[in-house]
């Protein structure tokens, strides 16, 4: 939705950059910035950077940034819309809405509220006659009485419109029910019918509070239907976004998270005590999911099911969640299939034990290389050696590395020096490496220059360079747009600066803030660019500065346009050339 550029500006000037960012980053000054600990990636030197003349934060170890708007959106996972509205909250400003939006959002207070009724009655049915079969069930997996309060859990009973019935009873329509996704509609007449039916039912809770959906289980091992059967996306409910029990393990105190495969496993962390356990929403874990996590926990322990499949998504599972910014623990089940069927085994000390030896990403990925050879076959083991070599040279510390190198010279019973050996000469060739790498990055400006992101690379960086110069100028000092004279967007070699050249000078002509935050139409990533761009492009600001821009622009786009077939060959070999280089 589109709110007024005048309040956006409001928005804006009454929330100060420094002041919005230092509730969650502890920022010191440092000539016109400020500079702190990056909260979107873990680090131990300040890299996170705060300009409140610029209205911009930027960060140059993990490249997020964007202005006070994006960080509100980046730091409490929000919408565009709803970090607009915190921060119109936060001001005390009233916020302009218009009609789409409160129809949306009066349409998800109702889905909220439906799906609370709908909790309500299915754990009422879980106590009556009809579910003492399930309540029997709940009772033989180990769940206390207070388990199933704390969760909510219920039963679907085996009919056709229980929760229909009950739902129309309660007011809601028809078009509601349907939006739901807890009704279904017949292919025979068109009749409303329950889509769960003689389940187990666990509600799944947003970090609001609010109930957007429902896991339900079968309790019939003959049955051929699904074991868990999920609630569809609806407008309230987005798989990838959610996590079970997060709601809960957000206000633990244990200071670490566990994320599992299932329903019953987070459920009974829980009643055993690990209240920071999650579990995914019957999906593999998404980006989406580790950023929601990360915004809770730095440290966090990964226990999925001890089978093939469980296995892969760990592998699968432990980039996205380091990309998040975690350090992460596996810790793998033994004499167990999952972790809900460990602790009626074992107990919680048991369990405890495991988590306090859980293994780090190494010792998983040590083990994963080992699994993959056999060591009694000779060729097989010098690949065993030099391929955990490699990984173990990776670590920073030489304690480490030590420690290590001998485990696994023990496991393929060789001698600890041997193995040490190995591991320096594979951390020579990676530093020799990395080194020829960076030289290379030195020595080409073109390379250093381009964006991060493949999605807004430049063509023509000579033009681009200068094309960022002039963004940097004129968002210092907005009256150097009354000097760009015939300038236009089209004569931009990139997409995105054009766009945000147009945009800002269409703003200055309405007397509008020409400021970042008052950009629309940018993606986060491109948000993010464009603030770099600020916090890296300096220099004297004045209006020769910008005429050698606009100068340059103007000329690369004239050349361009007179570009001969044979210029745009000559062009495509160079760039294959310099591919050639780049890979
Ligand atoms: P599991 O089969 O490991 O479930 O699937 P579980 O939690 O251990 O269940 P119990 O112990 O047999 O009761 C892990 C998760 O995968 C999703 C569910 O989210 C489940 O919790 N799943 C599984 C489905 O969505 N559909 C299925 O048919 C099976
Ligand atoms: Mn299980």
């Amino acid at each position: 939705m589109a709110f007024p550029p005048a309040f956006l500006d409001e928005l804006t000037a009454r929330n100060p950059i420094e002041e919005v960012v230092g509730q969650y980053v502890s920022l010191k000054r440092s000539g016109a910035n400020l500079f702190g600990l990056c909260p979107f990636h873990g680090e131990k030197t300040p890299s996170f950077s705060v300009s409140p003349d610029k209205g911009i934060f930027y960060c140059f170890g993990c490249h997020k940034g964007g202005s006070v708007i994006t960080f509100q959106m980046e730091i409490e996972g929000l919408s565009y819309p709803d970090a607009v509205r915190a921060l119109a909250k936060r001001a005390g400003l009233e916020v302009p809405e218009d009609e789409q939006y409160q129809s949306r959002y009066r349409q998800q207070e109702r889905l909220w509220a439906l799906h609370k009724e709908a909790a309500r009655y299915y754990h009422s049915q879980l106590y009556a006659p009809i579910g003492s079969s399930a309540l029997e069930y709940a009772y033989g997996r180990g769940m206390t009485k207070s388990t199933l309060t704390k969760f909510g859990i219920g039963y679907a009973p085996e009919q056709w419109t229980g929760l229909t019935d009950h739902l129309r009873k309660k007011g809601y329509t028809d078009q509601e029910l349907r939006d739901s996704g807890l009704v279904s509609v017949s292919r025979k007449n068109g009749n409303l019918l329950d889509r769960f039916h003689d389940r187990l039912m666990f509600p799944i809770i947003d970090v609001r509070g609010n109930i957007i959906g429902f896991g339900g289980r079968i309790m019939n091992a003959d049955s051929s239907a699904a074991k868990y059967l999920n609630s569809p996306e609806t407008l309230i409910f987005n798989k990838r976004k959610n996590l079970f029990a997060l709601n809960l393990a957000k206000k633990s105190k244990l200071g670490y998270m566990i994320l599992v495969e299932g329903y019953m496993d987070a459920i009974a962390l829980h009643q055993y005590g690990f209240d920071c356990a999650v579990a995914s929403l019957g999906t593999a874990l998404t980006e989406d999911g580790a950023a929601l996590l990360s915004r809770y926990t730095d440290q966090l322990v990964l226990i999925y099911d001890a089978d093939a499949a469980g296995q892969s998504a760990t592998r699968r599972a432990i980039p996205i969640l380091e990309r998040a910014g975690m350090q992460v623990k596996v810790l793998q089940m033994r004499d167990a299939k999952d972790p809900d069927e460990f602790l009626k085994k074992f107990g919680a000390d048991r369990f405890r034990l495991l988590l306090e030896e859980s293994a780090n990403r190494v010792e998983y990925q040590l083990n994963a290389i080992l699994k993959r050879y056999d060591l009694r076959d000779d060729d097989q083991k010098v690949k065993y050696l030099q391929e955990s070599a490699d990984l173990i040279s990776t670590l920073g510390s030489a304690v480490r590395r030590e420690v290590y190198g001998n485990r696994v010279a023990e496991a393929a019973r060789i001698g600890p020096d041997a193995m040490k050996l190995e591991v320096e000469r594979a951390r020579k060739r990676r530093l020799a490496r990395e080194k020829k790498q960076q030289e290379k990055i030195d020595l080409s400006p073109v390379r250093n220059l381009q964006p991060k992101s493949r999605a807004i690379r430049y063509d023509n960086v000579r033009s681009a360079v200068a094309e960022e110069m002039l963004l940097a100028l004129v968002l210092q000092e907005p009256a150097l747009l009354d000097h760009t004279g015939t300038l236009t967007a089209e004569m931009f070699s990139s997409a995105l600066l054009g766009k945000v050249y147009d945009q800002l000078r269409s703003r200055h002509r309405q007397g509008l803030e020409v400021s970042l935050g008052g950009l629309v139409d940018l993606t986060a990533e491109e948000t993010a660019h464009i603030a770099g761009v600020m916090q890296r492009r300096q220099g004297p600001v004045n209006e020769q500065a910008l005429q050698d821009c606009v100068r340059t622009i103007q000329g690369e786009y004239q050349t361009g346009q007179v570009q001969t077939q044979e210029d745009l060959l000559a062009l495509r070999d160079k760039l294959k050339e310099r591919k050639g280089i780049k890979e």
